[in-house]
């Protein structure tokens, strides 16, 4: 019988990493105009269980989608890739991850899997059920921001970084390019990515998945301030603000903000901040990029990767791609 090898997490984070970036983030989005907040503050504990019911709507159909892709094609992935790593950019619970895993354990190339995620606890969570239910497969967790720490990814082997859910639709387009291009320098010819982006589609479907008539995505959106107020003593009145979600089809992408319906004064005194809100005024909290196929394949281009495949579910709402990390860099 193979032994159980240990999972070994290593943390990449300072102890102040939530605290200070907050602050900042606070300082720089909500205290310029237009106002903001970068979304990866909704994921506190209550966020990311607004979140989860978020996936089990109806309407919102990415999570599904995604996964009746990796249900249909995870083998092919995997034997493409050739990966003896797999690793996970923001892998939460890991449970969309399993069906790679199982995939990749059946071919019996995979040694190595490296979920990272910014929440300690979760990912120790994972890191054990996982080693436990994959055994001769090392775990090696690491706890780090995905957008910073794509330096510390160990090395060795064949390595597939796999970044799902559509996440990479929350970023700038600006952003994107500093991210891919980051990733891609922390990775070696003939390394992949496998990347999930949702896909352009129909306004009404779009505004029925980002606001669902149960309000779950308000009060995940919402949530944004309830942090502010905790973390930082601010005194938001959450009761004051509305939720605005709406397609621009410009960007091709979801803007989903917070609207004070009255004029607010708002304290935050952990980022020595005290702002003014007009009637109407909106904080922006989310955008939610949906692209095209040919839209994935420049960008990851422009980065230095070539797309193997892209997979698309039946409807053709989600793509996957996977993308091989090329032998000379592009130029950028
Ligand atoms: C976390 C990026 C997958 O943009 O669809 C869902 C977040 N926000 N509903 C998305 C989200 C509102 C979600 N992702």
């Amino acid at each position: 019988m193979t032994r159980v090898k240990e999972p070994v997490v290593s943390v990449h984070l300072p102890s102040d990493w939530a605290a200070s970036g907050l602050v900042q983030d606070v300082r720089r989005g909500l205290g310029a105009q237009p106002r903001s907040l970068p979304p990866k503050w909704l994921y506190d504990d209550r966020g990311s269980e607004l979140f989860d019911l978020i996936t089990r709507l109806p309407e919102y159909y990415p999570t599904e989608a995604e996964r009746s892709i990796l249900h249909a094609h995870a083998d092919r992935i995997a034997l493409l890739s050739g990966a003896t790593t797999l690793v996970e950019l923001g892998s939460g619970t890991s449970d969309k991850t399993r069906i790679l895993l199982d995939a990749f354990a059946a071919t019996g190339q995979l040694q190595r899997f490296v979920p990272v995620d910014v929440s300690e606890g979760t990912l120790r969570g994972a890191a054990e059920q996982i080693s436990a239910a994959y055994p001769g497969v090392q775990v090696e967790a690491l706890v780090g921001d995905f957008t910073l720490h794509l330096g510390h990814l160990p090395t060795g082997g064949r390595r597939m970084v796999a970044f799902l859910g559509g996440t990479i639709g929350n970023l700038y387009v600006e952003e994107r390019a500093a991210f891919l291009g980051a990733l891609a320098d922390s990775l070696a010819p003939g390394d992949s990515l496998l990347l999930g982006t949702d896909l352009v589609k129909s306004a009404d479907r779009l505004i029925a998945a980002y606001d669902d008539p149960r309000g779950v995505t308000a009060e995940f959106v919402g949530n944004s301030l309830r942090v502010v107020n905790r973390e930082l003593g601010a005194d938001f009145d959450l009761d004051a603000f509305g939720y605005v979600a709406f397609w621009d089809p410009l960007m091709e992408r979801m803007d989903l903000r917070l609207r004070a319906e009255v004029p607010q004064h708002v304290r935050i005194p952990g980022a020595g901040l005290e702002i003014d809100l007009a009637a109407g005024e909106e904080i922006r909290v989310e955008i939610s990029t949906k692209f095209r196929p040919e839209g994935v394949r420049a960008e990851l281009a422009a980065a230095g990767f070539h797309v193997e495949e892209v997979f698309t579910d039946v409807a053709g709402d989600f793509a996957l791609t996977l993308a091989t990390r090329t032998g000379v860099p592009a130029a950028r």
